[in-house]
């Protein structure tokens, strides 16, 4: 997710038809959208003006919805639609947002401005038909710059940009503050309850092992002794499961193939694993990762009735690491508040990541999250 996006480099020959095959289009648009606009504007005195104005606009919305179709389709750029919904119901509310929303000025300026440049474009066009040589080496750049200049008219400009990244910043960071809480406080229940217990136990056996002993009960201590031996090693065993569920030692010493081969290694059906993740990413992304794979294969075994195959991939490109678990059981997974997925969720958030839940009902169920390496 970065405010400034990729260079494109589209195929010659999807330009070409780009650059011939819009300029009908270009001039219909300008035309009408001009005729609506004068009509509208000279009428404005006798109010049939507004409704055409916003009939000037719908025709501008109808042309660069197709516009941004043709840059996705053509050209290979994706251009999300920044336009504002209207504040309330109603015709009145819908027009009044349209007219003040900068979106829809700033596509009647790009349909405006699109009849000159196809005519440029036309030009290049015929010329790349002409001269093979211009359409294979030029003509992508002309789709390429035609495509940034549609992205910065037609796209959401830098301070919404800006303003939807802080946005995302703030919810994430919240998320990320009440997933270390309610680690927190698992941690204090886990150790209030699991390893306390057991050295309660321990002392109290020693203590009565003691008295016994000055009792001159030896068989007694003995298994006084025996059972505080018993409490101890098990006192030993929760703490490491509870070091587990922090950060597991497998993942640190040999990365997460070997660490997700052993979660893996323990389901009761073979499950197909694929790590490619080099160079290795940065340590709060391996833990999500290993906990997100954790949860959703306990959640297969518990949950995914009739499943009897599934797979995780986890692959990484420049500035992200995907995981995806999917299975072949009956499907319905969904994501409750305060349950095991939520919490993922939450975890994969406080790290900027997204966790996407696909579970049809009669299956399959694909988890996936997309975590970046660098924030
Ligand atoms: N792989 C799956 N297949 C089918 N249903 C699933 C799967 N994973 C989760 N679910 C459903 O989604 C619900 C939410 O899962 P989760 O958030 O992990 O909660 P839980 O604590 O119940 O495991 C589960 O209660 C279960 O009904
Ligand atoms: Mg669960």
């Amino acid at each position: 997710m970065s405010v400034t996006e990729k260079p494109v480099r589209p195929h010659p020959l999807r330009v070409i038809g780009f650059l011939l095959a819009s300029f009908p289009l270009r001039i219909a648009a300008f035309v009408l959208v001009v005729l609506a606009l004068v009509l509208g504007i000279t009428t404005t005195m006798l109010w049939i003006g507004i409704p055409v104005l916003v009939a000037a606009t719908s025709l501008t919305r109808v042309f660069t919805d197709l516009e941004r179709g043709w840059c996705r389709v053509l050209l290979g750029v994706e251009i999300p639609t920044p336009r504002r919904l209207p504040h309330g119901p109603g015709l009145l509310a819908t027009w009044q947002t349209r007219l003040v929303d900068p979106t829809t000025w700033r596509e009647l300026n790009f349909v405006l401005l699109a009849l000159p440049l196809g005519i440029v474009e036309f030009v290049a066009g015929i010329v790349s038909v002409a001269v093979p040589p211009f359409g294979i080496f030029v003509a992508p750049r002309i789709g390429a710059m035609h495509a940034a200049l549609a992205r910065s008219m037609l796209g959401p400009d830098r301070a919404s940009q800006l303003e939807a990244r802080a946005r995302q910043l703030k919810a994430s960071r919240a998320r990320g503050i009440d997933a270390v809480e309610a680690e927190r406080k698992r941690i204090e229940r886990d150790l209030h309850d699991g390893a306390q217990q057991r050295l309660v136990a321990v002392a109290m056996s020693l203590g009565r092992a003691q008295f016994k002993l000055d009792s001159d009960d030896a068989a007694g201590a003995r298994a006084l002794i025996g059972a505080a031996h018993a409490d101890a090693k098990l006192a030993v065993s929760e703490l490491r499961d509870l070091a587990r569920g922090i950060y597991p030692p497998v993942l640190q010493d040999r990365g997460l193939d070997a660490a997700l081969s052993s979660l893996t290694a323990r389901m009761p059906f073979p499950v197909d694993v694929s790590v490619t993740v080099e160079p290795r990413p940065p340590a709060p992304v391996e833990t999500t990762t290993y906990f997100i794979v954790s949860e959703s294969l306990t959640n297969i075994v518990k949950h995914a009735q009739g499943a009897d195959r599934a797979a995780v991939r986890v692959t990484r490109d420049d500035d992200t690491v995907v995981v995806e678990i999917v299975d072949n059981g009956q499907g319905g997974a969904s994501l409750r508040p305060g349950s095991g997925l939520s919490g993922l969720a939450d975890r994969a958030a406080s790290i900027d990541g997204v966790l996407t839940v696909v579970s049809p009902i009669g299956g399959p169920t694909v988890i996936r999250a997309d975590l970046p390496v660098r924030w």
